[in-house]
């Protein structure tokens, strides 16, 4: 009963430690070469590996990231379980981004840094945060922990999800007509869905038509749900202010696209959050636990929905 680690060498050798300390009867490998592929019961991965038919007892598929769209559940057998990763660390990172960036837009930064790259000493009209409305995209962990971060500063706080949440302080939104509702009040607009059939190109111009004038952009979620070019046009004829975007399709974003050097848009490259691997093994390992007493891992995917 093997535990097979098939990503970078650096967090590898914590969770060899953690797994060690904490799971001494489950023998841990990140040798794919030599492990007996028979023994391997768990693994984790960021995409699944070519050679996945191998692992012919395999019971769970652990994604180290949040997202599991990037392992096309088609091609991973239907009596395996697959299990997003839900760990501390992910969340705080995606609550300081998102916070970084929603005050960024408010604070107009990307019109400051245009005005100090021309030399120009100017006022640009500021909203306080109470008349600021925020609209999220997806109420899951990620979603409902930045709206958590973002209460003290006073805005008005508003999310969109599938099925009807009750989120204390947080008008909560669903469907397509709590979409548009939502939409119509989203003055920073923050994607945190996951990225299924439904949701690619899912922010295209017919979205941000919805936004109100001047209304902003961050992008935390998935490169294929955002339509480039629908938001440079957005941009470009003043109907939306600004955009921060961590994820693109492409990645990485070819040199040249405008993203790069567009004025109103600040980019990151996919660093929002990281999956931090001394919380990350912990929680892997309380989902064995919970597995072997028969119990659902935390983040056990939902193939029919895709996340
Ligand atoms: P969860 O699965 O916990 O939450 C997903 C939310 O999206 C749920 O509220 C769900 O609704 C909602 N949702 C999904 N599909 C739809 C739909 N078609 N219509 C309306 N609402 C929908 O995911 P997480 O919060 O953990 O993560 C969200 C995504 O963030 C990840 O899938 C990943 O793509 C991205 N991510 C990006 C990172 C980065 O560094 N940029 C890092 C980590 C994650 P319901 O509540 O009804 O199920
Ligand atoms: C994730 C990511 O899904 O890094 O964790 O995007």
């Amino acid at each position: 009963m093997t535990f097979l680690f098939n990503s970078d060498a650096r967090r590898g050798a914590i969770f060899a430690d953690t797994f060690a300390r904490e799971l001494p009867d489950v023998p841990f490998t990140m040798d794919a070469a030599t492990v007996d592929p028979d023994t391997v019961r768990y693994l984790i991965s960021w995409t699944v590996p070519d050679n996945l038919a191998r692992y012919s007892n395999l019971e769970i598929l652990f994604s180290i990231g949040a997202g599991v769209d990037q392992f096309h559940l088609d091609a991973v057998p239907a009596n395996v379980k697959v299990v997003r990763m839900i760990e501390d660390g992910i969340v705080r990172m995606m609550q300081e981004y998102v916070t970084l960036a929603v005050l960024a837009l408010h604070r107009n930064l990307p019109g400051y840094l245009t005005q100090q790259r021309a030399g120009e000493w100017a006022d640009i009209a500021q909203l306080q945060a109470g008349s600021r409305r925020i609209g999220v995209l997806g109420l899951g962990q990620l979603g409902q922990a930045v709206l958590d971060r973002l209460k003290p500063f006073g805005f008005p706080r508003a999310g969109w999800s599938r099925s009807p949440r009750r989120i204390e302080g947080v008008t909560c939104h669903h469907g397509e007509l709590g979409l548009d509702e939502m939409l119509a009040v989203s003055d920073v607009l923050i994607c945190l869905l996951p990225l299924t059939e439904e949701t690619r190109g899912f922010l295209d111009a017919e979205l941000f038509a919805k936004l109100p004038k001047g209304a902003a952009l961050v992008h935390t979620g998935r490169g294929p749900q955002l339509d480039h070019e629908a938001l440079v046009a957005a941009l470009d004829s003043g109907h939306l202010s600004a955009a921060m975007i961590d994820v693109t399709d492409p990645e990485p974003l070819p040199l040249g696209h405008p993203f790069w050097s567009h004025p109103k848009v600040i980019l990151t490259p996919h660093v929002a959050s990281v999956t931090q691997p001394a919380s990350a093994a912990l929680a892997v390992i309380e989902n064995i636990r919970r597995y072997r007493v028969g119990l659902d891992p935390i983040g056990l995917v939902d193939r029919s929905r895709g996340y």
